[in-house]
């Protein structure tokens, strides 16, 4: 109890976040049913799966499809098996970094906890104006996790052609790492927030 409290407080994962779970997750849509199972699958399999090469999970695609909520969904059942999760909003995480780029020490501290926890949820990837610091930042905490194998869950507006065109480094290891668990979301129509 204790070392889950510590783990949800380390997380990041704010109170509203809590609540994004499986059990109110609808499967609205094919796509959504698919992308609910493989999302399950992959909590059902994780201690197994986090030995593997191939120990990561994408959501990428369309505004308001359920990527973030699938993703947290994910986090919340991986802490209650007693695994860290780290929570990266990623817009705030790398202003935050480069705002504190000069200070040698804070920033290693900083940039160290995305590069060893030991799991690492990017959320909305490459969101907002994304410059060459950025890219850096980001090589530099997925490089590391992909050395080591560990485990990644990523959410992104953008799906696979745009990862790659972004920066083909830290997109090609991305996807490596997600391979056979990525779920594209495409058309307006899977916009959740619009729903009629
Ligand atoms: N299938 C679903 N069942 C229940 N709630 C859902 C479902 N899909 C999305 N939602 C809810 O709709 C809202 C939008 O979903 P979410 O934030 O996960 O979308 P997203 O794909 O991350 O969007 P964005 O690209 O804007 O970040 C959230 O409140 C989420 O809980
Ligand atoms: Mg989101």
């Amino acid at each position: 109890m204790k070392q889950y409290q510590r783990i949800l407080q380390n997380s990041g994962i704010s109170e509203a976040f809590r609540k994004k779970t499986f059990e109110n997750f609808e499967p609205v849509n094919p796509k959504a049913e698919l992308a609910k199972k493989m999302a399950m699958e992959y909590v059902r399999k994780f201690e197994q799966l986090r030995k593997e090469k191939y120990n990561s999970i994408a959501f990428l695609g369309q505004v308001g499809a359920g990527k973030t909520h699938l993703s947290i969904a994910i986090a919340n059942e991986l802490m209650k098996q007693g695994v860290g999760v780290l929570y990266m909003q990623y817009r705030e995480a790398i202003i935050h970094l480069k705002q504190n780029i000069l200070d040698e020490i804070y920033y290693q501290d900083e940039i160290g906890r995305y590069k060893m926890a030991s799991v690492l949820l990017v959320d909305d990837l490459y969101k907002g104006k994304v410059t060459d610091a950025d890219l850096n930042i980001m090589f530099e905490i997925i490089n590391y996790r992909y050395l080591k194998g560990l485990p990644i869950i990523v959410s992104s507006e953008y799906t696979i052609d745009k990862l790659l065109e972004f920066d083909e480094a830290i997109g090609s290891r991305i996807l490596e790492m997600c391979r056979g668990r990525i779920v594209e979301f495409e058309g307006i129509e899977l916009n959740y927030r619009l729903r009629a």
